[in-house]
Formats: C-alpha cells, sequence, structure tokens
C-alpha cells in the first residue's frame, strides 16, 4: 500500500512517498523545505507568507517526490495530508493540494491530524515500533500532551498545557535573551554552557493531582529574572545560567508528570513527540524514567522530530488501513483539530 503525503500546517514544505506492507513500512522519499530563514526576520511564522512559500514549492516537490522514487501516480493507493492543527492559510495549500491531486488521479483522500503523525514519527525506520497501550508525550511549539494510545488511531487525552505549550515557552524565553526563532535548538545550545541549579524556576502543576501543565508562570519568572539583572544580560554565563535552569525547570515538571502518567496507566511504551522531542536532556531523562519502569521509550529519529511528511504517511497508511477516507470534495483544513 503506497502513501503520498503532504504536510503543509506551518514553515515546512513536505512531501513523502512511502510503503506499507503489514507493520513494515518503508520510507521511499521524503522531501522537507523548511521556511526558517524566511521567517526569521519577523521573529516568528507569519501565516501568509508561509501560505505563499508553500504554494511556490510544493508541486515542484511533488514532481520531485515521484522522480526521486521513480514512480507516477499509478503506483501511489491513496493521498494522505495534514489537515489540522495549524496555520489555517498554510495548511489549506496542502489540503487543496491533496483534494485536487485525489480527485484528478482518482485516489482516495486520508485527512491526518499533526499531532497524530509526530507520534507515527516513531514507526519510521524501526522494526520494534510501539507497543499499545504506548502513553504519548507531545511536547511542539503549539502543544503539551499526555495521550493514552491504546490501539492505532485510538487516543485518550490524560493531560495538557492549560496555557503555552514547552516549545513555545522555549521560543519565548529565546526571544528574551535576543535569541533568534525558532528558539528551542538556541535555548538548548545555550544551556549546554550553564548551571541548571543556578537560578530555582517555579515548577508548576507538580501539587496539583492531574497530568496537566502550565508554563506561563515560569516564562514570566525568567522575564522577571532577567530584569532584576538587567547588567549582566550581555554576560555569557549569566545568559547560559538562565537558559540551563529555564530548560531543567521544563524538562522537571514534563517528566514528573509523565511518571505520575506512568503509575497511573502502566502502559508497554512511551512515545516523545513534536519539535522538543529533539531536546537531548529531555529525551536522555525520559530514557531513564523508561529504563527506571522496565517501559519501552519511543523517541523519533532526529531526521523525523520536526515536521515532515513522512510522519504523516505513517499515520495515514493506518488511517487508510482502517478505512478512514473522505471525499475530496469536502475535506477542509481544521487550525484547532485535535488528536482527541
Ligand atoms: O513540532 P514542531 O516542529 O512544530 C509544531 O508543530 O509546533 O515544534 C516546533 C517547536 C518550537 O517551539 C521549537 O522551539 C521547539 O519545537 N524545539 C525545541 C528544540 N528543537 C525544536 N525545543 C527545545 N529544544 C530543542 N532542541
Ligand atoms: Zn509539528
Amino acid at each position: 500500500m503506497r502513501i503520498l503525503a503532504i504536510e503543509s500546517s506551518c514553515d515546512e514544505t513536505a512531501v513523502a512517498i512511502l510503503n506499507g506492507q503489514g507493520d513494515l513500512l518503508s520510507l521511499e522519499v521524503s522531501l522537507v523545505r523548511s521556511q526558517i530563514d524566511i521567517h526569521q526576520a519577523y521573529g516568528g511564522v507569519v501565516p501568509e507568507v508561509a501560505a505563499r512559500e508553500h504554494l511556490a514549492y510544493i508541486f515542484p516537490m511533488l514532481k520531485q517526490a515521484l522522480a526521486d522514487a521513480n514512480l507516477d501516480a499509478s503506483a501511489i493507493d491513496a493521498i494522505a495530508v495534514t489537515s489540522g492543527p495549524g496555520l489555517a492559510p498554510a495548511l489549506r495549500v496542502g489540503v487543496e493540494t491533496a483534494k485536487a491531486l485525489a480527485w484528478a488521479w482518482h485516489k482516495p483522500l486520508v485527512p491526518v491530524c499533526h499531532l497524530e503523525g509526530h507520534l507515527y514519527a516513531t514507526w519510521l525506520e524501526t522494526r520494534t515500533p510501539p507497543q499499545f497501550p504506548a502513553l504519548a508525550l507531545i511536547v511542539s511549539g503549539g502543544h503539551t500532551e499526555l495521550v493514552l494510545m491504546s490501539g492505532h488511531g485510538q487516543f485518550v487525552r490524560l493531560g495538557e498545557t492549560i496555557d503555552d505549550a514547552a516549545g513555545e515557552a522555549f521560543d519565548k524565553v529565546a526571544k528574551m535573551l535576543g535569541l533568534p526563532y525558532p528558539g528551542g535548538p538556541q535555548v538548548e545550545q545555550l544551556a549546554k554552557l550553564g548551571n541548571p541549579k543556578s537560578f530555582d524556576f517555579p515548577r508548576a502543576m507538580l501539587d496539583k493531582p492531574n497530568l496537566n501543565f502550565s508554563f506561563a508562570g515560569l516564562k514570566t519568572s525568567v522575564l522577571y529574572k532577567l530584569r532584576e539583572h538587567e547588567d549582566k544580560l550581555a554576560e555569557p554565563q549569566f545568559r547560559a545560567d538562565i537558559a540551563a535552569s529555564f530548560q531543567e525547570a521544563v524538562v522537571d515538571v514534563i517528566i514528573k508528570k509523565t511518571a505520575r502518567a506512568l503509575a497511573e496507566h502502566h502502559p508497554k511504551s512511551i512515545i516523545l513527540a513534536g519539535g522538543v522531542a529533539a531536546n537531548i536532556s529531555l529525551r536522555t531523562r525520559l530514557q531513564t524514567l523508561g529504563d527506571t519502569h522496565s517501559v519501552d521509550v519511543h523517541v523519533p529519529l532526529f531526521a523525523y522530530a520536526l515536521d515532515n511528511a513522512a510522519m504523516i504517511a505513517a499515520a495515514g497508511y493506518y488511517r487508510f488501513a482502517a478505512g478512514d477516507i473522505v471525499s475530496p470534495l469536502t475535506l477542509s483544513a481544521d487550525p484547532n483539530q485535535d488528536i482527541v
């Protein structure tokens, strides 16, 4: 079963072709064109600019993907596309393109939730995919959620952020430190040189008996600390200590809530997904947590941790196998789509 997938929810235009047989997924091509350098000038992603860039590149990339895989439309069994969540103008480019292809080529159309796609990044290039029930930790620029996955396409949300997402907090703290967008990798780099015990930033919601998160207070606390020490803002060690202490606070909260979810739900595996999954400190501590509880931890390969279409193809493959197709005439992008 060969799936052609399109992703355009934010600032990456991506196309992939994946061939699946049973649980054996073989990725034939995965193209990603990042627009980061264009949006950096604005300090964040500008939706209309993102859409314009997607429009300019989506068809050349589709042509390239088919050529790279040495295939034509007749070899494709279904078209999968990210239908949401994401930036409305950006999402629409992928969705309308997928609809046009599905209609013109007479192929089934499979809408895929972007967050579900991130989870399926751990199904790529592995012979030992996550076992169910799996506890999924989704940490991206827009979401921070703990989700229980009992089977393909079956999700129950256990907890989520009540304000900012973890990635958003990284991006905002980066901005306060004058670092370019996207801030996560920049803050992580800076944190490597700092002492995580320098500042005792708040760990919100830890005393609450639920699996929700909050990062707005932490962000504000960093802002006050920077204002308090305005004279030190240019000092490399001070900046590194701020970054390291901030990162430690975020990771502490995520790990403690995940530990609580493990104790309550006894999953067979843990899946880490979303852009923040690229963070080494988070990866390492989650691995240690899994080892302690004898639960397998599945982290996407770096190549599939950030937005890409290979993960959409993997999720789309299982959705297609379950018969989840829609008419190419009626699908519309849903910027607020959620995994449950
Ligand atoms: O999943 P993603 O590519 O896009 C969304 O769907 O949001 O995630 C992007 C987010 C950004 O907030 C970015 O700063 C964060 O992931 N991020 C990181 C790292 N790499 C990306 N955060 C912390 N450490 C990183 N290494
Ligand atoms: Zn994403």
